[in-house]
């Protein structure tokens, strides 16, 4: 068993809108993205993918679900696959059992994730409001060609030149959480003893690192002289692996989209200046080679990437290891392209030097993986000796087989058989390519189901929609429906434990796939639930406000109404009857204000 609470982690973590998009091609239309359904045949769109509610669902076959429920019912996995695949995406570990960790420990280890999202946040938040006041970083932005505007976009801040001006925002300067999340640094004497602990940015440009959801993550802090380190980043984190990340991804994502392609630069700057300059579709490695989880979350995204090297012999060398990251993913659908520079400039200092065009041109003249693999393998060797040709195939060997059998592995085979005077079937055998079977996969039956109705179950409705506001319902509101719903008691305490259990951060997704854990059946309010516009919070709040009342009420006049028809013989009877009115009239006089405050 999973834990719960990993699961709500999770689905806190991933973002649906990646998962689905790995596999769906999607547009954005107003709040939602839309596209062709995977589990049904259609020449229209009608499967929708809400990035707020974190759910899909399909308004032609009713699929519907989170980014779990997707992967399970797309590619055959089965759940403890596809919450693995997914942590593996986000850089979580799933825990090997349930029972291994207490529940006090799960809690605390939950609060611990949130307390350093939380932190990173404050810090992010200050550090853009130094900006502000702080002359010196101003200028040097300025003096590096930036704009108020793509500074903002980008959030970037300033962190002071004091030892611990974090204090200013974190009046608790010793909780542990700003160590685990990076943002200050500790320091013990020669004894052991006497910890100091003083910020790790000071007196930096700071670039915050953000998720594909848009929290904070990570920083890297630039120095305004020529000091060295000339970038600082945070150090790993539960929150932040560097090797994963991509600068800029957040920002990028509906550029990635509308332009159809993605670029992919090694810094910072060149990230926020390209943006500034009309690629906004631009994300960076942070200085660290390009991974094979790089390349994942880009092919998610879209199915065109270009990677943006420097002409020097480090960019070379870079490009090398993006070019092995790649061949796992080199699918006939996909491009993947290579752009050199000039060996003096970066991204940066090109697009500035030589304009919009002049970059235009230079993603343009990109170089197809197929024609860069070739130039590698050729690399120095005389093709004009057995040796010469015999040791391209050599070096060729394991990119091809790296590669998935596709079209495109056959072209660069063609292209090495040429090179090297062999014959493509010599060279498949010589390298074993061997053709993987797809793996193929159904849509699941569904089956319709009569909608609810009734009060108690438009309160289901608004806890299923916000679990959270489980939290808000007091014990005597409960109690009530309870008394007045017998039949749905079961499903109603159930509901509320659940949303109280999981807290704040309960959502409709991460109760979805609670629920679906639990074998109640909730899945055709959760399907209709899906159906909606996403509702908010505080409407919310309201609605379930407005009908617990109604519920009170309704309990208090069947008991009124059980004393008359005893006819009221006894005092005490006359009087709990009149105690009943008066508690009407204050219900209703409830009612009344919360209207008036509207
Ligand atoms: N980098 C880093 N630590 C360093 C140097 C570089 O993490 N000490 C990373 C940063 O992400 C940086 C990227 O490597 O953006 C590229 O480094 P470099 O080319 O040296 O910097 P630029 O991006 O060109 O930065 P600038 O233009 O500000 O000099
Ligand atoms: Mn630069």
């Amino acid at each position: 068993m999973i834990p719960q609470s990993f699961i709500q982690d999770l689905l806190n973590r991933v973002d649906i809108v990646d998962v689905v998009g790995r596999y769906v091609p999607m547009k954005k239309g107003g709040a939602n993205f839309m596209g062709l359904c995977p589990f049904h045949n259609e020449k229209s769109p009608s499967f929708t993918v809400s990035p707020t509610k974190q759910f899909y669902h399909c308004f032609g076959c009713g699929a519907h679900g989170t980014a779990i429920g997707f992967l399970i019912e797309y590619s055959g996995l089965g759940f403890v696959e596809a919450v693995k695949d997914l942590a593996q995406g986000v850089g979580m570990v799933v825990p090997e059992s349930d029972d291994k960790m207490p529940p006090a420990q799960r809690a605390e280890h939950q609060a611990k994730s949130l307390a350093l999202t939380e932190a990173m946040t404050r810090a992010c938040d200050y550090y853009r409001l130094e900006l502000r006041t702080a002359e010196r970083a101003k200028n040097y932005l300025i003096g590096r060609g930036l704009t108020g505007e793509i500074a903002a976009r980008f959030g970037i801040g300033y962190s002071p030149d004091g030892w611990d001006s974090l204090r200013t925002v974190f009046p608790d300067y010793d909780a542990s959480a700003l160590v685990e999340a990076g943002l200050v640094i500790d320091r013990t004497d020669e004894e052991g003893s006497n910890r100091k602990r003083y910020d790790r940015f000071r007196d930096r440009i700071m670039f915050p690192i953000r998720n594909t959801k848009g929290q904070v993550i990570g920083f890297g802090g630039r120095i305004l002289d020529n000091g060295e380190p000339k970038y600082l980043n945070s150090p790993e984190t539960p929150l932040f692996q560097k090797g994963n990340e991509l600068y800029g991804l957040f920002e990028a994502r509906q550029a990635i989209r509308d332009a159809g392609y993605v670029l992919v630069t090694e810094g910072y700057m060149d990230v926020v200046a390209l943006a500034q300059l009309g690629f906004p579709q631009v994300v960076a490695t942070l200085g660290t080679a390009c991974t094979a989880t790089h390349v994942q979350k880009l092919s998610r995204q879209t199915d065109h990437v270009i990677f943006s090297f420097d002409g020097d012999r480090a960019g070379r060398k870079a490009a090398r290891r993006a070019l092995e990251a790649s061949l796992p993913y080199a699918a006939d659908n996909k491009t993947i392209k290579f752009l050199f520079l000039p060996s003096e400039h970066d991204p940066d200092s090109y697009v500035r030097e030589h304009g919009t065009a002049g970059f235009e041109q230079q993603v343009q003249d990109a170089m197809p993986l197929s024609q860069f693999l070739l130039k590698e393998v050729a690399g120095d060797n005389d093709l004009s000796t057995s040796e010469g040709r015999a040791k391209v195939q050599f070096d060729a060997k394991p990119l091809l087989q790296a590669m998935p059998a596709s079209s495109l592995r056959l072209q660069i085979v063609r292209g090495l058989a040429q090179l090297t005077q062999g014959t493509p079937t010599e060279i498949e055998s010589l390298f074993e390519l061997s053709n993987p079977v797809g793996r193929s996969r159904a849509a699941p039956p569904r089956s319709k189901r009569t909608p609810p109705v009734g009060l108690e179950l438009q309160v289901m409705r608004l806890l299923v929609a916000h679990p959270a506001l489980a939290m808000e319902l007091d014990d005597d509101a409960l109690k009530a429906m309870v008394h007045f719903v017998p039949d749905n008691a079961a499903m109603l305490t159930q509901l509320v434990s659940a949303g109280r259990q999981m807290g704040e951060h309960a959502s409709f997704a991460t109760l979805s796939e609670h629920l679906r854990a639990s074998g109640q059946d909730f899945d055709s309010m959760i399907a209709e639930i899906a159906a909606e516009p996403e509702s908010d919070r505080d409407t919310a709040r309201l609605e379930l406000a407005g009908a617990v009342r109604q519920t009170k009420m309704k309990v208090l006049k069947a008991e009124q109404e059980r004393l008359a028809a005893g006819g009221m013989k006894q005092p005490e009877e006359l009087m709990r009857y009149r105690e009943l009115s008066l508690k009407q009239e204050q219900l209703r006089r409830e009612a009344e204000d919360e209207i008036a405050r509207r």
